[in-house]
């Protein structure tokens, strides 16, 4: 072979993979854009959770949760505790209602399916260490962190809304959310030994996003 005829060959091959790989990237975002773009790639009931809970589940706004990654068996029960009045909220308790268990099966399976996306906030640096030790000591034996893993079941807490989760923290204090019995202790050891001061902290440690 001559060569001339060697390099085009070798031009050839390397155009060749150059494409395949591109194209194969593309088709990665293609997959998740496609999803957005033609919504009846998603099943019907999750679709109409997309306007609030933000497309594939990641809320862009504060006050709302994301839902991507959080464990099925929480999606579920949270579902049903609305339903059946164990869980405060605004919207969700007559929107729950709508809905067959069939129903949430399906939007558990989706949502648990998603990728978690940490989000951008502003945090204190002080409150931040306050709450690592805080979240070590009173939170981390359920929720976990990259040392500890957390305990099925239990939604995790890094990255989340901060808006949110002081919220539905104040709605476990004051007992209009009934959550899990040994929280309940921890949460009333953490308030009588740091106040508020100590919830603020643990919330600016969890919206840093990185453990
Ligand atoms: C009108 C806006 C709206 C729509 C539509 C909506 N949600 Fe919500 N969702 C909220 C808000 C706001 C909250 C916070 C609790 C509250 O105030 O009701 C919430 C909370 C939740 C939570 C609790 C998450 C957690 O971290 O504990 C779950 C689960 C949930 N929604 C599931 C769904 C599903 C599934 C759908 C689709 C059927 C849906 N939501 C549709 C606004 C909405
Ligand atoms: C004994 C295990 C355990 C401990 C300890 C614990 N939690 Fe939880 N936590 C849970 C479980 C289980 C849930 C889901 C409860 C439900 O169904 O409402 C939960 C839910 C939550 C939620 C709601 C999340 C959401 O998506 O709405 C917040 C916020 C929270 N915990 C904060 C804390 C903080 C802060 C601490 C430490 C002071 C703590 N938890 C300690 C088990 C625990």
């Amino acid at each position: 072979m001559s060569g001339r005829l060697a390099w085009r060959r070798l031009l050839l091959l390397l155009s060749w993979l150059v494409l395949q790989h591109y194209s194969l990237g593309c088709r990665a975002v293609e997959d998740a854009e496609a999803e957005i773009r033609q919504p009846y790639l998603v099943p019907l009931q999750v679709q109409s959770c997309f306007p609030c809970h933000g497309p594939r589940g990641q809320s862009g706004s504060s006050a709302i949760p994301s839902l991507a990654g959080l464990p099925r068996e929480y999606l579920r029960k949270v579902m049903r505790a609305y339903r059946h009045g164990g869980r405060f909220g605004t919207v969700m308790g007559r929107l729950a209602a709508a809905y067959e268990e069939a129903d949430l099966i399906v939007m558990a399976d989706y949502f648990s399916g998603q990728p978690i996306k940490a989000q951008k906030q502003t945090t204190e640096w002080r409150l931040v260490d306050l709450g690592r030790r805080l979240h070590r000591y009173y939170c981390r034996d359920c929720h976990g962190d990259p040392e500890q893993s957390a305990k099925p079941g239990v939604p995790h807490l890094h990255g989340r809304w901060m808006d949110y989760l002081r919220w539905t923290l104040w709605d476990y204090l004051v007992g209009i959310n009934q959550g899990d019995e040994e929280m309940a202790t921890q949460l009333t050891a953490l308030m009588r030994r740091h106040g508020a001061k100590g919830v603020e902290a643990l919330l600016h440690y969890y919206g840093k996003g990185k453990p």
